[in-house]
């Protein structure tokens, strides 16, 4: 008989999440691939089988009796270097000041701008290995990591730098994206610091980042100021996403369908026409319940609409100053209260789906042979129990590249 590293048995679900390789619509949102009573066997980082009654040796064997096991959390959208914290904000917010008035007084985004400014890279990186053991706990084994604090140069540089340490240093993978156009610095004026961002930025970032990203927003940068800077990441091989439609609807929907953008994130005000445009070329909608929720805000992403018309939906965490959650079951729950998704949706939307939102399907994402053994166990009788048993954590075991993390 074979002998494997892991054999996980007696699994009560496994959600394999198998299925095409290709960002899932619509029902095939809802098809999690359940194995009853399954096994899955690992050998280094690779899952070499998955079924009932599998029989192998195994250097460590886990019961998994009564729990569920899938694929581990991917939070497709993050800004997890940062510096300081804005708690105090909070009490502005209860005094009826909205997210833009707080950035307009010099808060926000600047008042991290200038925390991340004058923290060293070391510095940083422990903050953010703080962010990102939370996160392994709560199950989340990759995810996206924007810069964006900097506005400059040098610091645009240090964040990315520092994910890049992290990336090598730490179990949970990060993807870079270059997120220079997040605000406009006060020392510069907006066609001025486009410039910059293009010019002298992006040069020099392309080479630590995948992707890269806009904040498409009245007030920050239009439409076609957005689609200027990523034609020109383009051009350096960097994949464009867009922050787009979060507080005002200025078209950053359609102008993601328009660049073939990998995916569009927020999407809380887009047109109805905007959405239409996104599902007919594919492009991923990445929503970010925790957003509104941490703004107090009654209205979310229309999930439902964008669902039942074709976009492939992704949820993550949007982690950050403002809306500072590791946990991506916490988003899974917020998805269904308070988007309306099912439970089976919103599983898919934050593993399968959010793999293709940062373009790493083929090695993570599902339970299926050949991929990385990215796993999770769960204290959970079945798949439901995610949205059902709220306000706690339900991870029971972490593998990621096969290898069980302690913790
Ligand atoms: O996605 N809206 C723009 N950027 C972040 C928030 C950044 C911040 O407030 O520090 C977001 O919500
Ligand atoms: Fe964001």
């Amino acid at each position: 008989m074979k002998t494997v590293d892991i054999l996980i048995e007696n699994v009560n679900e496994i959600l394999t999440l198998k299925g095409k390789n290709q960002p899932r619509i619509k029902s095939e949102m809802n098809e999690l691939g359940i194995i009853k009573k399954g096994s899955i066997a690992i050998i280094d980082d690779r899952i070499i089988d998955i079924g009932r009654n599998l029989q192998y040796k195994a250097i460590k064997k886990i019961n998994a009796k009564g729990k569920i096991v899938m694929p581990g959390f991917v939070d497709s959208h993050t800004h997890i270097v940062f510096s300081g914290s804005r708690e105090f904000e909070l009490d502005m917010k209860l005094n009826g000041f909205s997210y833009m008035d707080i950035l307009n007084r010099g808060g926000g985004i600047y008042y991290t701008v200038n925390k991340t400014r004058k923290s060293n890279i070391i510095d940083l990186i422990e903050q953010s290995k703080f962010r990102l053991n939370k996160m392994l706990e709560y199950g989340t084994t990759t995810c996206e990591g924007k810069s964006g604090y900097g506005l400059n140069l040098e610091t645009e540089l240090k964040i990315l730098k520092a994910q890049k340490i992290l990336n090598d240093s730490h179990p949970i993978d990060i993807i870079s994206t270059f997120l220079g156009a997040h605000a406009i610095p006060n020392e510069y004026k907006i066609d001025d610091y486009v410039d910059l961002i293009i010019n002298d930025m992006m040069p020099q970032v392309s080479k630590y980042s995948k992707f890269c990203d806009v904040f498409c927003e009245k007030g920050v940068f239009n439409v076609l100021q957005a689609k200027i800077i990523l034609n020109a990441g383009k051009k350096l091989g960097l994949i464009p996403k867009i922050h787009a439609d979060e507080i005002v609807d200025t078209g950053g929907a359609a102008l993601a369908a328009e660049l073939k953008a990998i995916s569009a994130d927020h999407l809380l005000r887009s047109s109805k026409d905007g959405l239409k445009l996104m599902a007919k070329k594919g492009i991923i909608g990445v929503l970010l319940p925790a957003t509104p929720f941490s703004l107090m805000m009654k209205e979310y992403a229309n999930a439902r609409y964008m669902i039942d018309n074709g976009i492939p939906v992704a949820i993550a965490t949007d982690l950050n100053p403002n809306c500072w959650t590791e946990s991506m079951q916490f988003i899974i729950q917020l998805a269904c209260l308070n988007m309306k998704m099912t439970p089976a949706e919103a599983i898919t939307a934050a593993t399968f789906n959010a793999s293709c939102a940062i373009g790493e399907n083929n090695k993570i994402g599902s339970i299926e042979i050949g991929k990385q053994a990215d796993i999770i166990i769960l204290d959970c009788p079945n798949y439901m129990f995610i949205p059902y048993h709220f306000g706690i954590n339900l991870v029971n075991k972490v593998i990621k590249k096969g290898k069980m993390i302690n913790f």
